[in-house]
């Protein structure tokens, strides 16, 4: 029987074996310090000369970056150790000396591309693990949040014979001679879904052939999709609130390690606990062209603010470099030296951070500033708007012309619908989109030929306004958007463990 790093603290003081892959090793002449990882955790485990035989020694000694082995030692309470334990050894078998292993533990030492195309490597370093488990501690919480509150979880289907989402980003492909696409969403099923089980939630694979190589666009993402039968918009948005303030909560709460070794500054994911604040487009748009201030806030001020800050930051940062290049240059003990040349580094990558949003800022403003009614909101914008909010923001009732079909118009105005986005702060943007659903017949039969969609597809659709039509609303949440958020990473690439985007089909 072999024991798992993440539950250590049941074994101390006992003798145990683990199995796993080295991450790190370091030698000295009498010792071999590894870090073992096993999927669940990371220890330390020492190898001492004298521990044990001559043959295991020299078997440590070979080790490198991922060879795979167990262990077999004695579980000691040591508190500088990740985790809290070390493993001193008294026998080992190693399984596979891996050679020349390609990705170093200081990822961010190669480029994006060679990470990439090792997907099936880079899943093993650190941070990769880290992201995965909060998706996995997403998932559950979504699944723990819906079956509390009476949801029914059910599957829409992949092959669809209709578009729901506008036509330009649908996937074509051949089902026994016909034309189908790849499902863009699993909503129109589900709206038919709760006309049967009241609640549902899908949680499927989601298909986009979005030709936009963008941090925030998936090829293949995974959607979760509530539908309520009797639920208007608002009490779509007081679930949509409710939902993801728990889901958030319940990462807090389990994945600590995992938001350290992701350096998340977890007190910005603690504003979801306030109010979401609830804004009409209309004011939206005021408030990002700085027409309208929130809480004493203007939106094109703020940014002014962020960038003569980013400003006198690149300053100062510049400063320090100098005088700690001056002081190397004069003379210091190793340690100081090394310490100070690695505070360089790091001044340097936060000084480029600055750069970045000096040349970023002028453009977000430009466009703030010019934003025109009807359009619709491009990251940048979403990224000012939300500047000016503590909390995520959701703004609702979208002009009609920039959202889908199925959206129900606002009374007495057809230009705009009952459309929500829910909105994520610091740059994160568009986590989740829903609406309440047209449930007017005439309408629909307008809306579907003003989209030029063709209508047999839909007439299935139709019936569930024909038989019993109910106010419904809805929502998807944007599963790998909602891990880039909770992990705070910028590029949706890191957030499923094998993405499919522009460009990108392999491993
Ligand atoms: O806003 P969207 O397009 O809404 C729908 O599909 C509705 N049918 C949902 C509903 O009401 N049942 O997509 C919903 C969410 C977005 O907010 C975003 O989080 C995510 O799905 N999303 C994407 N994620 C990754 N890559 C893409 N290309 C995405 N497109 C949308
Ligand atoms: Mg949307």
């Amino acid at each position: 029987m072999h024991q798992y790093i993440s539950e250590l603290s049941k074994h101390e003081g006992k003798e145990i074996t683990l199995k796993g892959w080295v991450y790190n090793a370091r030698f000295s002449k009498t010792n071999t310090f590894l870090e073992l990882r096993d999927g669940s955790g990371y220890t330390q485990c020492v190898i001492s000369q004298d521990a044990v035989n001559e043959e295991e020694f020299e078997a440590a000694n070979k080790l490198t970056r991922e060879s795979s082995l167990s262990v077999t030692g004695n579980v000691v309470k040591d508190e500088r150790q990740l985790g809290g334990y070390e493993l001193q050894v008294t026998s080992l078998n190693v399984y596979n000396y891996a050679k020349d292993f390609p990705i170093k533990v200081n990822e961010s030492e190669h480029g994006v591309r060679h990470l990439a195309d090792r997907r099936h490597l880079w899943l093993r370093s650190k941070r990769q693990w880290a992201i995965l488990r909060v998706r996995n501690e997403i998932i559950m919480g979504i699944h723990e949040f819906f079956q509390k509150e009476g949801f029914l979880q059910t599957d829409s289907p992949i092959f669809t014979g209709n578009a729901a989402e506008g036509t330009t980003d649908l996937f074509g492909t051949d089902f026994f001679g016909e034309p189908a696409y790849l499902a863009q969403t699993g909503q129109l099923y589900g709206e038919a879904m709760c006309m049967a089980q009241g609640k549902i939630y899908t949680f499927g694979p989601t298909f986009r052939a979005e030709k936009s190589d963008t941090p925030r666009h998936l090829a293949e993402f995974w959607m979760i999709e509530p539908e309520m039968a009797f639920f208007d918009n608002e009490m779509n948005m007081d679930l949509i609130e409710k939902f993801t303030r728990h889901v958030v909560n319940r990462c807090l709460e389990n994945n600590k390690l995992e938001l350290e070794i992701l350096e998340r500054d977890t007190e910005k994911l603690a504003t979801v606990n306030q109010d979401y604040p609830r804004v009409p487009y209309t004011d939206a748009i005021q408030i990002l062209r700085g027409e309208k201030d929130v809480n004493g806030k203007n939106a094109i001020t703020v940014q002014e603010e962020d960038l003569a800050a980013a400003k006198t930051g690149i300053e100062e940062k510049t400063k320090d470099i100098a005088e700690r290049e001056t002081a190397i240059k004069a003379g210091m003990k190793k340690g100081a030296r090394k310490f100070n040349e690695a505070k360089i580094i790091a001044l340097r990558s936060e000084i480029a951070t600055l750069e970045e949003a000096c040349r970023n800022i002028p453009k977000w403003i430009e466009s703030a500033k010019n934003f025109k009614d009807g359009e619709d909101f491009g990251n940048s914008d979403e990224t000012v708007l939300t500047r000016v909010f503590d909390a995520p923001v959701m703004v609702y009732n979208w002009p009609t012309k920039i959202k889908a079909f199925y959206m129900k118009e606002v009374e007495g105005d057809p230009d705009h619908v009952k459309g929500v986005d829910l909105l994520a702060p610091d740059g994160y943007g568009e986590i989740v989109g829903g609406s309440e659903r047209e449930t007017d017949i005439e309408i629909l039969l307008q809306k579907i030929k003003d989209h030029n969609l063709p209508m047999e597809p839909f007439e299935w659709y139709l019936d569930l306004r024909r038989f019993g039509s109910v106010p419904h609303s809805g929502f998807g949440l944007g599963l790998e958007r909602m891990v880039r958020w909770v992990c705070g990473i910028h590029h949706l690439r890191e957030t499923i463990p094998f993405p499919r985007r522009y460009g990108r089909l392999l491993p």
